[in-house]
């Protein structure tokens, strides 16, 4: 099991189907926070819906097609990123985030998705990650630059959250243009079911 620290006491692991019960105690907490803007809020009600949802992550991991990966703060799950798509053969990913309120505010998931971007682009050679949030959510829209990537466009009123119908924006990061570290890290992989 590995564990990466990300300074000030967070550490960023694996996610995996056996943390199914400190899922849904950390999504009581965020539950609203994070039903805001994304369905994992909704995804994740009891015990066994947290561990189907961690399960589904875990399949993806073990074909090679995404991967979800904690944020641990002094010791308590307080968010996480994830790949929801990845495909090794056209070498497109996206990346997704989450935090409970209390965890907000401290660069934690600015920090984490630069590991996962840094593995994607220098460990597995992808050629392009992608960034996708309603045009309303503006903390992370803000994370996107941060990391540095820039505005593709916007699918006008393509997604629907909680019956609204929302305009998408995707930002994006290209391999040429990351100059993030370059790591010998061949952690992350073991999320990966290498
Ligand atoms: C999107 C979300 C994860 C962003 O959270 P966040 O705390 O703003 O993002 P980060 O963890 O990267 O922290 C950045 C903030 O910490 C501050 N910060 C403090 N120390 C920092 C550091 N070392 N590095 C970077 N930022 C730092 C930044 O200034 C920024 O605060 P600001 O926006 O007030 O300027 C959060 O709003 C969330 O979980 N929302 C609900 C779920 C969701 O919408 N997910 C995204 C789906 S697309």
């Amino acid at each position: 099991m590995f564990a990466m620290s990300l300074g000030d006491g967070a550490e960023l692991r694996p996610l995996e189907p056996w943390r199914a019960e400190e899922l849904l105690s950390h999504m009581e907490r965020g539950r609203e926070f994070v039903g805001q803007h994304i369905k994992l809020a909704d995804a994740v009600t009891d015990v066994d819906s947290a561990r189907r949802w961690l399960q589904s992550y875990a399949d993806k991991a073990a074909a090679d097609a995404g991967g979800v990966y904690g944020i641990w703060l002094d010791g308590l799950l307080v968010g996480g990123v994830l790949f929801r798509v990845f495909d090794a053969v056209t070498g497109n990913c996206e990346i997704g985030c989450w935090l409970e309120p209390a965890a907000a505010g401290r660069g934690l998931v600015t920090r984490a998705a630069r590991v996962l971007i840094d593995w994607a682009l220098h460990e597995r050679g992808m050629h392009r990650v992608e960034w996708r949030a309603s045009s309303a959510n503006t903390p992370s829209i803000n994370v996107a630059k941060r990391l540095g990537m820039s505005r593709d466009g916007v699918l006008r009123e393509s997604g629907v959250h909680r019956g609204v119908r929302q305009d998408i924006e995707i930002w994006s990061v290209l391999a040429s243009e990351w100059d993030g570290p370059s790591p010998t890290r061949a952690d992350l992989g073991a999320g990966h079911g290498r």
